[in-house]
């Protein structure tokens, strides 16, 4: 299994290019199971969990496509097999995604229950409501979801809590339902946004994604089209606090500033000096870590997948930091981890208290989800002495290349098989 080695303590300069999202590509690469024809996608990042989505829809009788330059093509014409087994879903969360366009398409759709993650139980009970409301007759049997419908029917759905995946999910279903489809309280992320987008260009009639309420009016077909993946502020965010962390010196190309306002808001109240100039951004890490609080919300709140990383810089900020966490009921377990590497957390209930030191020491540490494992990577660039990452398979599923991408920047880190 790969580590990733890193001594700390070199100041990050240089510029990093920003790959495409992952979670913007997933939803996106799923959409191609809603029409026949070749769909072709640019700017897809190589990722483990894109590999595990192109498998699925391989399985599913979708012919995929891939070339080295991060296109990415899929005909569903011969989509056959309404099946999603265990073995593919439960690598991934988000194969739960093919739900609602198989039974859309197919009429039917047996999926695997995605099951426990480490970061919480995270159920897809929404995702189901949903469906059962568009029309779908909805069994839990044996461990997978048995959904069947004739062609759904559009309806009037509220969601107790905004769901990214669910959102996106119910809106592929909807767009080939018959009728109109009211999604109220949704997920306002920009993944969501970019989905309506590839699926308008296929020819649905989605408006409304990015706000709380998206209407959807159903179409008998849709056709392929072209998308390029936007860019990944995930991604983004961990090297602008990598560029803070290190006292650096750091533009990132290729980035979507305006996905990025919680995070450059908090950043810049840190003390980072932050240059906006298009689609690229420069930052400047403070001499002096300021504190900060945060708390997780949906977009445009302030990212879950960001408040690891955010933990590590308060880690060595001059003062007090309370950090609540209101999204995943468990997403604290880096934090046993950067204890290891002599950081000052205290956890109670779903708020960390993380009170600044002078520094952090390396020690071999274990990852436990993707930015768990990037938040890791990141302490080590600081930490004195050096930091090991082991089972960095997390940080492949959602990081490309991370390593090379910071050794770029003049970090001393490197993959060990
Ligand atoms: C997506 C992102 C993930 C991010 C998360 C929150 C993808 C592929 N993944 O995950 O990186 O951390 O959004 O921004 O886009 N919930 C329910 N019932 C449901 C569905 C969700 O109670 O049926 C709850 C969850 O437990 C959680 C909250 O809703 O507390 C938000 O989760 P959700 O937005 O669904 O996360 P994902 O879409 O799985």
């Amino acid at each position: 299994m790969d580590r990733i080695i890193v001594e700390g303590g070199r100041r990050l300069s240089g510029e990093v290019r920003i790959g495409g999202a992952k979670n913007a590509a997933l939803p996106i690469l799923v959409s191609s199971l809603l029409t026949d024809g070749w769909n072709t996608y640019e700017n897809v990042p190589r990722l483990q969990d894109v590999r595990s989505i192109q498998l699925l829809l391989g399985h599913l009788g979708a012919a995929v496509e891939d070339s080295e330059d991060g296109v990415i093509r899929i005909d569903a014409t011969g989509l056959s097999d309404p099946e999603a087994p265990y073995d593919l879903v439960r690598k991934m969360r988000a194969s739960i995604l093919v739900l609602g366009p198989l039974v859309a398409r197919l009429r039917r759709a047996r999926v695997s229950l995605p099951g426990g993650c480490a970061i919480g139980a995270r159920p897809i009970d929404l995702h189901l409501k949903g469906l059962a409301q568009l029309g779908a007759d909805i069994d839990l049997r044996h461990g997978y979801v048995e959904a069947r419908a004739d062609r759904l029917r559009g309806a009037d759905i509220y969601f107790d809590i905004p769901t990214v995946t669910g959102t996106e999910n119910l809106m592929m279903a909807a767009a080939l339902a018959d009728g109109r489809t009211l999604l109220r309280n949704v997920a306002r992320e920009p993944e969501v946004s970019a989905l309506a987008d590839t699926l308008n260009a296929m020819g649905a009639k989605i408006s409304g994604a990015g706000t709380s309420m998206i209407t959807i009016d159903g179409v008998e077909a849709l056709r392929p089209a072209r998308t390029r993946i936007m860019p990944d502020r995930i991604e983004s965010g961990t090297f602008m606090v990598a560029a803070s962390l290190t006292k650096g010196d750091v533009t990132l190309v290729d980035c979507e500033p305006d996905h990025l306002g919680a995070t450059i808001d908090k950043l810049r109240l840190v003390g980072s000096q932050i240059e906006i100039n298009g689609r690229t951004v420069r930052v400047r890490g403070p001499e002096a870590i300021s504190s900060v609080d945060i708390k997780t919300l949906p977009y445009p709140g302030f990212p879950t997948d960001m408040q690891a990383q955010f933990m590590v810089l308060m880690s060595i900020a001059g003062g007090l930091s309370v950090i609540s966490e209101t999204i995943f009921e468990n997403r604290f377990i880096h934090v046993e981890e950067l204890k290891r590497l002599g950081a000052d957390i205290t956890i109670s209930g779903n708020t960390a208290v993380v009170r600044g030191r002078a520094r952090l020491s390396g020690a071999p540490v274990m990852a436990t989800d993707l930015r768990a494992s990037a938040s890791l990577i990141l302490a080590g660039l600081v930490a004195e002495g050096v930091t090991e990452v082991n089972r960095v398979y997390h940080l492949d599923r959602g990081y490309e290349s991370i390593e090379k991408k910071f050794s770029a920047l003049g970090a001393a880190i490197r993959r060990v098989s």
